[in-house]
């Protein structure tokens, strides 16, 4: 007997379309914008080709330029001034998130402004949170005093205007102390889209670059996890479920789509971070002539899409827009 079932009978090229069961679309993406107080024009990102540092004064086009290329969301992150053992520039009223979070609502009051709620740009060792000495273990990121900390942080990004904070600093507690912060300071309407699984990955070199927030001693594998742990990576999640993150987080996002499948019945909304690594090799590769960029990052953001990602935070969306455009 000749097989009953020919699956390619759905693949002819007219048909195929009908059967798509996953679709990019420009509502899937969040584009990561870095803001440099110390700069008057924007910056290329060497490791990052085709990205910048932009002024804060640029905060207000930027975002124009991207919404009217059909982009809802971006995620802001700042490089201050001022570092300091205490990350003081991080929570600053006046500080370069909080000034770009302004520019940008106020150009673009519909764009959907997400904030890295984190301290690493703004701490002078690099670390993400308050470090001081661990019993036996030498200098490490002190959880408790460092949730405090993050509570001033977030705050701060939600009276500059933020519709989403973002806390990435993988510390225990972290979503209960934000949330408790910001419903008591008048934002409980603020959802909290925690980076709640976050792996300790080298693929975040790049961006260390681009935002200057690299670490002076040790690594980030005592709060970042084990990228061979699944069942931790499950367990963290759904502690900051029950902490009462509105929204989930996988990063990176490529490498570890099982992670983000397994996720999926927590019930929150998940976004995946297809962080600066993953776009990095794709670049480095197509400019050698090596991979088909377009074809090569449009398949990596539909297999995320696929594994179960609502949200995908790339340095793509701007690409994928034009692409998308084209297209048509
Ligand atoms: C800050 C933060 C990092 C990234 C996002 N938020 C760096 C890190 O944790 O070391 C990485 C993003 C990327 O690589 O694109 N905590
Ligand atoms: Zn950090």
């Amino acid at each position: 007997m000749f097989p009953e079932r020919r699956l390619r009978r759905l693949r002819k090229r007219t048909l195929q379309p009908l059967f798509r069961e996953t679709r990019l679309g420009l509502s899937d993406l969040v584009m990561p914008l870095f803001f440099d107080e110390t700069i008057e024009e924007a910056v290329p990102i060497g490791s990052m080709p085709g990205q910048y540092r932009y002024p804060v004064g640029d905060a207000g086009a930027v975002a124009e330029r991207l919404e009217q290329a059909g982009l809802s969301a971006v995620l802001v992150f700042g490089i201050p001034r001022k570092k300091d053992a205490a990350a003081t520039a991080a929570y600053d009223g006046d500080g370069v998130v909080q000034k770009s979070v302004a520019g940008i609502k106020e150009t673009c009051p519909d764009l959907v402004v997400i904030t890295d709620v984190c301290a690493c740009e703004y701490t002078d060792h690099g670390h993400c949170g308050i470090v001081g000495e661990t019993c036996g273990g030498g200098p490490d990121l002190l959880n408790d005093p460092s949730l405090v900390l993050m509570q001033k942080i977030a705050v701060s990004h939600a009276r500059a205007g933020a519709d989403i904070v973002a806390p990435s600093c993988m510390l225990d507690g972290m979503v209960q102390a934000i949330r408790t912060a910001l419903d008591g300071s008048g934002f409980a309407e603020v959802p909290i889209m925690s980076y709640s699984t976050k792996f300790a990955s080298a693929y975040y070199g790049p961006f260390r670059d681009a935002a200057d927030s690299g670490f002076s001693f040790g690594d980030r594998t005592t709060y970042q996890m084990d990228p061979a742990n699944a069942r931790e990576a499950l367990l963290e999640s759904e502690e900051d479920a029950a902490e009462g993150a509105d929204m989930l987080m996988v990063k990176p996002a490529g490498l570890y789509l099982d992670i983000l499948a397994s996720i999926q019945d927590i019930g929150l909304p998940v976004a995946a971070y297809q962080v600066s690594g993953e776009y990095s090799q794709l670049k480095a590769a197509s400019a050698l002539g090596w991979l088909d960029e377009k074809k090569c990052a449009l398949e990596a953001l539909i297999c995320i899409k696929r594994a179960g990602a609502d949200l995908i935070i790339t340095y793509y969306a701007e690409d994928v827009a034009r692409w998308l455009r084209e297209e048509q």
